[in-house]
Order: C-alpha cells, then sequence, then structure tokens
C-alpha cells in the first residue's frame, strides 16, 4: 500500500512507482495478464493512495536501476484496490522540491511525504529520544511545567491568553521553563529536565521560530564543570545517534571578550581561522589620519587577511566596502600584498615600521588583501566578523559535515541599550554575577561580570545558561540595575524571592534548542522544515490559515473589545 509516486507508459505496460515512508517499489501493470486491472491502472493519477497485490519478481535483464534498493525487483499486479483518489498535486514531490516556500507551507501534509522531510522528522525524533535516554541515565527526571504561566522574561514580548475565570487577568505562555525550573530546584528535585516548548513574540529569521523547542536541564549543587561536562555528553550522543559522528570533548572555552576581538562575534565559527588582527598600538602615530583620529577619540583599527585576495578587481573591494557602510562602518581601507611589502589601496601612508607590523600580526605573505577598519569597538567587531563570515561563503573555507563547538563563557552581566542608555541583562536577569565583581553591582555594572555561559556551534549559539542566583538579596540587586523597583519585583517575581528565602540550593543550568541542533545535524540552512507545522516570517501558519479572526462571542465571554483591525483591508475594519 502507498502512493502512486510516478507512472509511465512503455509500449503499453503501466509502470508505476510505489511509494511510501520507507522507500519505493516498481509495479507493473502488463495488458496481457488482466485487461480491466490494466485499465484500472491506467486512471491512476500522482498522489492517488492504492492496494497492489501482485508477484514479487526480478526485473528483467536492462532493467535493474542500481540507484534504488529496489531497483532489481518488481511486483507484477495481480490486484489494484483504490484506496483514495487525490486531486492534482499543486507541486511535484520530487528531490530537489521545486516549488516555492509558501506552497509547500500551504500543502505541509503533501511536503511531509517527501523523503527528505521525513529524514528530518526522524533525527529529530532521535534526537529526541537520545535526549531522554542520556539525560535519565545521567540521574535527570522529566518534570512538565505550565504552558498557562506567570511572564517569564526572555527578552522578547509575551503571547498572551485572556482568563475567562478571572476577567481582566493573562496568563503568559512560556518564553521558557526558567522560573518554574528554579522553583523545582527549591523543591528538591535536583535534576530536572524536559524537552520544552517556549513561546516568544519576537522578530522572526532563519533560525528562529515563535515557538521553538528547548531540551532544557537545571541542576543543583553544581559549577559550571558539571553543566558543561552533563552537556558535552548530551552532544556527544546525539551527534553518535543522528550521525554516527564522534565528538571530541571537552568543547573548547573561549572568553567573551577573545571571541568579540578574534570573530567579532559572541557566535563565532571556529571551524576556520582569518581571525581579526589588532593593529591599534601599531598605527596610533600613522600619517593615515583614519586611522590617527578613530584611536584619537577612542576607537580602534583592526584588519582581515583575506588570504589569496589580492586578485580582485577595484569591483570586488567596492562591493565589500558597500557590505562594510551598510554594517555601520565608515569605509573599509585595504592593502594588497605584495612580496614582502603592501602596494594600493592605503599602502602609500603607511611607514615601513607599521607595514612590517601588519604583515607579521596578520601572518600575511605574497596575495593576500587586508582589510581595515577603524571605529568604536563594538562597531569594528560586528564589520570584521560578519566579512568573515561572508569571506567564509565566498572562499569555501568549511564543510557543513564539520562540527566545530566552542563554550563561551564570561560574559558581561549587563549590556546598555543603544538606544535608552539604560542597562540590560545580557542573558537574563537570573544569572549569578562573579562574586568578585559583586562590589561593583551599584556603582559600576559595567564591570560586573556573570557566571553565564553559551555553548556555540558553526556560528550559530546552539544553547544558553548559567549559573543562577539563588538569594533574594542579590536577586534584588540585579533587579535594581536593569531598572525594576522593590516594589515592581515584588509584583512580578515575588513567588520566586519568596522561594529564595526558604532554603533554595545553588543550582544552574542550561537550555539546547532542539530546532537548531536539528538544522545542523541534518546541514539545512533554516530551523523551518526541522519542525513539522511552522510558520512563516511573519508569524503565518499558512496551511490551517493561523492565526485566524475571533468571534464575537469568544471575546464578549473573555470580556475584550478590540481596538480598530489594525492592517484591514477597507470596508473590513472592526469595531
Ligand atoms: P535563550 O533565550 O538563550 O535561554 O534560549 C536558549 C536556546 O534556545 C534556542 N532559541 C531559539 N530557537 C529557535 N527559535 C527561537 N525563537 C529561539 N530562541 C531561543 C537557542 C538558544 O540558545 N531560559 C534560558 C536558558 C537557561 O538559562 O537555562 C533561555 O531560554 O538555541
Ligand atoms: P578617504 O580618506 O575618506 O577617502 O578614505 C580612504 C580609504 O579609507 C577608503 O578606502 C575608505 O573606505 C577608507 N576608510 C575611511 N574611513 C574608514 C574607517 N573608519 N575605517 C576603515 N577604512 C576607512
Amino acid at each position: 500500500m502507498g502512493w502512486v509516486h510516478h507512472r509511465r507508459d512503455l509500449g503499453g505496460l503501466f509502470f508505476i512507482d510505489l511509494r511510501d515512508k520507507y522507500g519505493t517499489t516498481q509495479v507493473v501493470f502488463r495488458p496481457d495478464d488482466d485487461q480491466e486491472l490494466h485499465a484500472k491502472a491506467g486512471e491512476l493519477g500522482a498522489e492517488y493512495v492504492v492496494a497492489v497485490r501482485g508477484e514479487v519478481s526480478e526485473r528483467p535483464d536492462g532493467m535493474v536501476n542500481p540507484d534504488l534498493p529496489t531497483g532489481d525487483v518488481e511486483l507484477i499486479a495481480r490486484e489494484l484496490i483504490v484506496l483514495n483518489a487525490s486531486l492534482t498535486p499543486p507541486f511535484v514531490l520530487k528531490e530537489p522540491v521545486k516549488a516555492s516556500d509558501e506552497l509547500r507551507l500551504e500543502y505541509r501534509y503533501l511536503d511531509l511525504r517527501r523523503p527528505h522531510m521525513q529524514r528530518l522528522i526522524e533525527a529529530r525524533h532521535v534526537a529526541a529520544q537520545t535526549t531522554r535516554a542520556y539525560l535519565t541515565e545521567q540521574g535527570f527526571t522529566e518534570i512538565e511545567t505550565p504552558l498557562l504561566a506567570k511572564k517569564t522574561p526572555e527578552g522578547a514580548r509575551d503571547f498572551v491568553v485572556p482568563s475567562r475565570v478571572q476577567p481582566g487577568k493573562v496568563y503568559a505562555l512560556p518564553q521558557s521553563p526558567q522560573l518554574y525550573k528554579q522553583i523545582l530546584m527549591v523543591g528538591g528535585c535536583d535534576r530536572y529536565f524536559q524537552i520544552a516548548r517556549c513561546l516568544r513574540d519576537e522578530d522572526l529569521r532563519s533560525d528562529r521560530q515563535p515557538e521553538h523547542t528547548q531540551i532544557d536541564f537545571e541542576m543543583s549543587f553544581v559549577t559550571e564543570d558539571d553543566v558543561f561536562a552533563v552537556a558535552e555528553g548530551l552532544m556527544q550522543s546525539i551527534w553518535r545517534a543522528v550521525r554516527g559522528d564522534e565528538l571530541t570533548v571537552p568543547f573548547p572555552r573561549l572568553p567573551y571578550r577573545d571571541a568579540m576581538l578574534r570573530y567579532g562575534s559572541d557566535k563565532p565559527d571556529v571551524r576556520f581561522g582569518m581571525e581579526i588582527v589588532d593593529l591599534t598600538d601599531a598605527v596610533r602615530e600613522s600619517e593615515f589620519r583614519v586611522f590617527r583620529s578613530t584611536i584619537e577619540g577612542g576607537g580602534v583599527v583592526r584588519c582581515l587577511n583575506a588570504s589569496g585576495c589580492a586578485v580582485w578587481s577595484r569591483k570586488d573591494i567596492d562591493t565589500k566596502e558597500e557590505l562594510a557602510k551598510k554594517w555601520g562602518a565608515k569605509g573599509l581601507a585595504w592593502s594588497k600584498v605584495e612580496g614582502a611589502g603592501l602596494a594600493g589601496g592605503i599602502s602609500k601612508f603607511l611607514s615601513e615600521v607599521e607595514v612590517a607590523a601588519i604583515i607579521e600580526r596578520a601572518a600575511a605573505t605574497d596575495g593576500d588583501i587586508i582589510l581595515f577598519v577603524a571605529d568604536k569597538e563594538t562597531t569594528v567587531a560586528r564589520v570584521l566578523g560578519n566579512l568573515r563570515v561572508v569571506l567564509r561563503d565566498e572562499l569555501s573555507l568549511v564543510s557543513p559535515d564539520d562540527f566545530a563547538f566552542t563554550w563561551v563563557t564570561e560574559f558581561p552581566l549587563f549590556a546598555r541599550n543603544e538606544e535608552t542608555g539604560a542597562w540590560e541583562a545580557e542573558h537574563h536577569m537570573f544569572s549569578m554575577p562573579r562574586e568578585q565583581d559583586l562590589k561593583f553591582l551599584e556603582t559600576d555594572p559595567g564591570r560586573v561580570f556573570g557566571r553565564l555561559y553559551d555553548l556555540v556551534c558553526n556560528g550559530f549559539e546552539l544553547a544558553s545558561g548559567s549559573i543562577r542566583i539563588h538569594r533574594r538579596d542579590i536577586q534584588e540587586r540585579v533587579m535594581k540595575v536593569v531598572g525594576i523597583s522593590a516594589a515592581d519585583a515584588d509584583r512580578r517575581f515575588g513567588f520566586l524571592l519568596k522561594a529564595f528565602e526558604y532554603g533554595a540550593p545553588p543550582h544552574g543550568g542550561l537550555a539546547p534548542g532542539l530546532d537548531r541542533i536539528i538544522m545542523l545535524l541534518t546541514g539545512e540552512d533554516g530551523i523551518r522544515d526541522t519542525i513539522a507545522f511552522p510558520k512563516t516570517y511573519r508569524g503565518l501558519s499558512l496551511m490551517d490559515g493561523s492565526p485566524s479572526d475571533v468571534e464575537q462571542e469568544v471575546l464578549d465571554e473573555l470580556g475584550i473589545a478590540l481596538a480598530e483591525k489594525r492592517g484591514a483591508a477597507p470596508g473590513e475594519s472592526g469595531e
């Protein structure tokens, strides 16, 4: 039984590729065997669901298909039952699929029939089962936390659910189980995990969906090393189960500062070198005014060595400069390496000593091109970090079958919001400040580093976590820095603060994003197809048409009145 994948007519014979989840089998209908049966087969269209009974027989010489696991046999049909007909599918279920993303999402049930999609679903299943087995073996207990929850801030907007029985009140769908898992530690659960749905109303991207899944875990009485060891073992077992790869552990650790300096990113792709090189002290006195004045103004000068790219034309360089400007740079200075010296671009402004320093630090050799950015440190990091990734792809410097995991550690606890100037939590406000920095909490929040960490792989943030605050006094001090007053803290997080006063143990944890893990494991370039029923960038589910209009009765029952419908078509505006 299965679906009619394809029908061929060959000299009066009908060949049907019968497909199901496990593969395809060729079925032959011969007019000489049974005319009625043959005629019936002639009516089958693509994606009809059929049952066929017959004899498995070896294919005649010359008809064997070595590319197919069933390629040396065929089924000689004796009986055919049409279990269901199908309309003509809006796209052909062939690999690679040619249909637009919109069409594939609208007809998700057709798209899911493709072997490629089945492989993704299978990989996700294996990863989830491996996670359960591994964490159980490590002494973790799977515990569910509420979906109708108290707001938990993770830096996105909440999806809210109005309560009918408590008029005027709302639940929030959890952005993560963060507070509940911490309370479970206070509750003596010691080692918790959950394959948890997390819901966030945020701007979507190729690696961001409004609902995603985390392998959420938390442990009591631990340090970073304990959490890392569990995560490393987890990644090893998942990679082994899904890909048969053996990951080397422990994963290297990279302080946030070094990540920004060397890779211009807190989620660096360390599969390849091409590291950013700092030149600030070497060009402080430079005749090139841009460098000198930037440094005088407190900025930095850094460069990338685009190895072997001296062949670039002026136009190639201009294209890179355009990109750099789009990312916020004022320009992109350059110099080509010729022999043991520099030529072209800004070379004429550089002294012999400066040239020697640049060549040595960038390990430059004949045929390279050096790209410089002078600006404030964050801009330089962003521009050169982005450029490094563009060069990685242009120059094919990495293979998708390589996986380079890195822990990024020693993050600052707070970051300043560039628009408002207010301090915000770099990760979330439940992360423990480093002991030695506690004294700066009130006086100089920018100097406070947190015990928080990310697990990064191939340029993606796969997981985030921290050792948590477990004391009310420290939690209140941190909340104050991010502008939450004592009264506010009590209203929003009173339950947590209260729990901390009844013998909360020290604890910490991590949450790897399952969707991103599957994306990397399967070589997908986004997370959308790792999810059976994903949303578009605009938050729509094209198959079922959600979100959809809400009936007046439902609103009445909830005591909700809609403001003028935003973006409604003319003549459609609501009450
Ligand atoms: P964070 O918000 O960093 O941490 O999320 C943890 C991991 O979840 C994945 N992720 C997402 N994947 C797809 N779509 C999204 N919109 C999305 N948002 C996050 C990422 C990310 O690394 N409670 C903390 C974890 C902790 O401290 O234990 C948290 O949620 O892979
Ligand atoms: P100018 O002197 O402005 O013509 O710039 C000379 C070169 O320096 C051009 O290639 C510019 O792109 C580059 N440039 C200008 N400002 C910067 C900067 N802040 N960082 C790096 N390169 C720059």
